[in-house]
């Protein structure tokens, strides 16, 4: 066959974040780029590639195609025998792990830069998942890195492009690729996990609901899904096409950001449910009529009901949240008396978790959540398993949150970001802080107490490894905490996240405004960090 092998030199900027490498588009469209990080996941892979299959897929943003059409070639040039490609080259990431899974994959090729904004200004990015269905652990995006780092010659076939929107099976020199429908394998697996038929009779009696795909991958996902299997009327799902810029949106799910979405269900004539996800179709934001669900609630609340769902009633081994994620989830495992995890920021580390059987469910507060039926977060698995919860009980979503409340208490909870800040001021600030850590216990600010502080390090249970540095906790008196850290996806300076919570367990006291709640923690989090001091910013570009 026609293997070219193409000099090249390293870039020195090839350094997989939190998910994968994810860098501007102009960045990815430098000669070479692509394909040497490419070569670098396949190298990494190494002699198991022989042979083997590959899932590859993207979120359908710009430079999607052309990745695509670029990583056929290369998968067939180092010797790939099958590649499981999405129609149009879509694949969300849930629906990814799925197949990776499902088809023996050894792994999967994810492009995406999941939230972050698409088009020709916008981000991109390309990740490497294991045969587990999961990001890789930090010992492979090592050797990734280290792979691209020392790389002078990458392998591509000669081949024309191949026609992704017809599905069938083509032959690339030795390599077979089958383009597959994208949602199929997901949806089979979905119905495996919540009761349709129930969901079903819940549209049948007229039940509202508002999914807002924000022009991303998870459109027709949610189409099939919800409109075509469950009946939900159509229109029910809106911005349903997967556009290359998104429409111009940033496509993340949050408050902010899907704010039709917010006003619609804070109307007058809210829908009984809304739900949004976010580029790559990990994230899910829910809203209950009147009122946002935190992802860290949302998280407790699907925890304490999940045995509803068939795939879910045995109960659950334990659960897991990231540092920064509310203790919400934590008094739930407390009162089901299961094990209850506290990992750093990033998915990955509930892989060994799920893989060891220990939990079941887990979740973050960056508006992820999912289960041990993939290795990432799914956004519309969480839909899925709420509409379940609210067909099972027949109760309302907004009563589903406050007897959840009432039960366990309130978490409150908000998250300051603080965007596009100088990254050496951003370092410094880290720096002072923890190099203050030791003498704050038994300090005052904004008439809080520090009682605890620490750089929160996690050693797996699984494989004993230790990840230090994962973020600095503030924890008060008061039953409150204040957490720091640095955004690991962000493409441009350095973002400094705040993350402020506060414990209420006076059900009279639950329907407070959040800010108002949390104005003392925010007031001493801003205090003791010197955050307009660091960053010159007096205050956060982005609450949530
Ligand atoms: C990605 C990962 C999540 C993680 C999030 C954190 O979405 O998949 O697991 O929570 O990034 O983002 P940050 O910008 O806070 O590092
Ligand atoms: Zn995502």
């Amino acid at each position: 066959m026609t293997v070219r092998h193409i000099a090249t030199r390293p870039f020195a900027d090839q350094k997989p974040g939190t998910s994968g490498l994810r860098k501007k588009v102009a960045v990815f469209q430098q000669p070479h780029y692509l394909e040497n990080f490419i070569q670098a996941i396949l190298d990494t892979a190494g002699e198991g590639l022989r042979g083997a299959t590959l899932v590859l897929g993207g979120d359908g943003r710009f430079l999607n195609r052309e990745a695509i059409q670029t990583a056929i070639r290369m998968a067939a040039a180092n010797g790939a025998g099958r590649l499981l490609v999405g129609r149009g080259g879509l694949l969300s990431t849930p629906a990814a792990s799925a197949l990776i899974r499902s088809s023996g994959a050894i792994g999967g090729i994810i492009l995406s830069a999941s939230h972050n904004p698409g088009g020709p200004d916008g981000d991109f990015g390309i990740k490497y998942n294991m045969a587990n269905g999961g990001p890789a652990p930090e010992e492979v995006t090592g050797a990734i890195h280290r792979r691209a780092a020392a790389i002078n010659e990458y392998r591509v076939t000669d081949t024309p492009d191949l026609d992704l929107d017809a599905i069938g099976e083509t032959r690339v020199e030795a390599m077979v690729v089958m383009v597959a429908d994208p949602v199929e394998n997901y949806a089979a697996l979905m119905e495996t996990l919540v009761d349709f038929p129930r969901i079903a009779g819940l549209f049948r009696r007229g039940f509202r609901m508002r999914f807002d795909a924000l022009s991303a991958v998870t459109g027709p996902y949610a189409q099939e899904i919800l409109e075509r299997r469950l009946g939900a009327p159509a229109g029910t799902v809106v911005n349903a096409t997967p556009l290359p810029d998104f429409g111009g949106h940033h496509p993340d799910p949050n408050p902010v950001h899907a704010e039709a979405l917010m006003a619609e269900m804070m109307g007058a004539d809210a829908p009984d449910f809304g739900a949004a996800s976010d580029g790559d179709g990990d994230r899910n934001m829910i809203v209950a009529p009147g009122l946002f669900v935190t992802p860290s609630d949302s998280l407790a609340i699907l925890a304490a009901q999940a045995r509803h769902a068939p795939g879910y009633a045995r109960g659950l081994a334990g659960v897991a949240r990231s540092m920064p994620t509310s203790r919400a989830v934590d008094r739930v495992a407390k009162h089901l008396g299961i094990p209850c995890y506290e990992t750093p920021t990033g998915w990955k580390f509930f892989g060994n978790l799920l893989d060891s059987g220990r939990i079941t469910l887990c979740g973050e507060e960056s508006a992820g959540t999912g289960s041990d039926h993939v290795r990432e977060k799914d956004g519309l698995w969480a839909v899925l398993l709420w509409l379940d919860i609210l067909a099972a009980t027949g109760k309302r979503a907004d009563a589903v949150v406050r007897e959840h409340w009432t039960t366990h208490g309130r978490d409150y909870y908000t998250r300051h970001d603080y965007e596009e800040v100088d990254a050496a001021a951003a370092q410094g600030l880290m720096t002072a802080l923890r190099e203050r850590l030791a003498t704050l216990p038994g300090q005052s600010f904004a008439g809080l107490t520090v009682s605890e502080a620490d750089d929160f390090a996690y050693t797996d249970p699984v494989d004993g490894s230790v990840t230090a540095a994962q973020g600095v906790r503030i924890l008060f008196a008061e039953d409150a905490r204040a957490v720091f850290r640095l955004s690991g996806t962000g493409t441009v300076g350095a973002t400094l996240r705040v993350y402020l919570e506060r414990f209420e367990p006076d059900p009279a006291r639950h329907d407070l405004p959040v800010q108002e709640v949390l104005a003392p923690v925010i007031a001493a989090a801003r205090e003791i960090a010197g955050i307009e001091r660091h960053t010159g910013r007096a205050a956060p570009s982005v609450i949530t």
